[in-house]
């Protein structure tokens, strides 16, 4: 695989192949081996044409932490904001001789464009296209509920839970039970992680208002609802993972929020009311960034069970992982023991 654009690129053995290697790049880390030389030599660019905070610094650690050389390009304060296309910033990028870009771009679908147009040479990275797809953040996210929730560490948060039916054999997410929350709609969190959770053998819930799902969701391998109360009664899911509302898209497609803020924190926000009703073990999870008070209230954002934080953390090593496997390995390797320098 040259480019990583969409979680359903990836089989499954793909999949778990990132997440080991990531688990092995976290290894290094902790113990404060912060610099592998692997791509050393190597340029990667962050390509942002839309905000972020997390992403951005998350791949711009990644490929530092791998001693390849890192250029920050944000479309403010660019050409572009001068009317520069994509293509020509493409071309520029090219003629410096980027061998990884790691493109954010309001537009779905710019990022393949970008890898199949023939206007660079390089490996390219969806770091959040549009409402289409942002497969780091699930990957981070798959990592993050394999390493609270597979096996044995499950068991021994919470004693009394069912037994699963083989979680975290072979290091996928086989009967883990995942319901992602809130607007569905404007989301490519949800988008990636559905298809990724479903390729790892988790069982996923989709659980939205009406007006923030999108049209085609019966094709999509999840079941869905618009009642969270029920889910988090009767399915028990093993993580929440909360959506943030994300209004700009609203108002950018002309559309209001509906329902209200009020009522949809009434009816979809995770409270402290909401999370006595889960079972020990199960973690709470959120993309960033958040809107405390609408989606998700300061307590549940903040409680033994948000792993927020610990998602951004995985987050690098998972990077890593990608950039490494895109620029010096391929789907098989592992990092060599000897490539590691203090
Ligand atoms: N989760 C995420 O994509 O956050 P940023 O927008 O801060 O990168």
């Amino acid at each position: 695989m040259k480019h990583l654009l969409t979680t359903a690129d990836l089989t499954r053995a793909d999949a778990i192949s990132i997440l080991d290697t990531a688990a092995q790049m976290a290894a290094t880390q902790s113990r404060e081996i912060k610099k592998l030389p692997t791509l050393r030599g190597r340029t990667v660019v962050n390509l942002f044409f839309e905000d972020s905070t997390r992403t951005r610094i998350s791949f711009e650690t990644a490929a530092k932490r791998l001693s390849a050389d890192v250029i920050n390009f944000s479309a403010k304060g660019s050409s572009v904001s001068k009317g520069e296309s994509l293509k020509d910033t493409a071309l520029t990028l090219q003629a410096m001789g980027a061998d990884a870009v790691v493109i954010r771009h309001q537009s779905s679908g710019a990022p393949h464009t970008l890898a199949t147009s023939g206007w660079v040479d390089s490996a390219v990275i969806n770091a959040g296209d549009g409402m289409h797809q942002h497969p780091t953040q699930a990957l981070l996210d798959a990592y993050t509920i394999r390493r609270h929730l597979s096996g044995e560490r499950r068991d021994a948060r919470d004693p009394a839970a069912a037994p699963l039916a083989g979680a975290g054999l072979g290091g996928d997410l086989t009967g883990l039970k995942v319901a992602i929350v809130g607007d569905v709609l404007h989301s490519r969190v949800a988008r990636s992680n559905v298809q990724l959770l479903h390729t790892l053998g988790a069982d996923v819930t989709l659980v939205a208002p009406p007006t923030l799902v999108p049209v085609g969701v019966e094709a999509w391998p999840c079941a869905v609802s618009y009642h969270l109360d029920e889910v988090l009664t009767d399915v028990q899911p093993d993580a929440v993972m909360m959506l943030r509302v994300q209004r700009e898209r609203m108002s950018s497609a002309g559309g209001g929020f509906f329902p209200s803020p009020l009522e949809y924190t009434r009816n979809y926000g995770l409270d402290r009311r909401r999370l006595a009703h889960l079972p020990d073990h199960t973690i709470v999870m959120h993309p960033g960034p958040m809107n405390r008070g609408l989606e998700i209230s300061a307590e549940a954002a903040d409680s033994p069970r948000a792993v927020i934080v610990e998602q951004v953390a995985n987050g690098v090593a998972v990077r890593m992982a990608v950039l490494y496997l895109l620029l010096a390995g391929d789907m098989s390797n592992q990092v060599p023991a000897q490539n590691v320098s203090s």
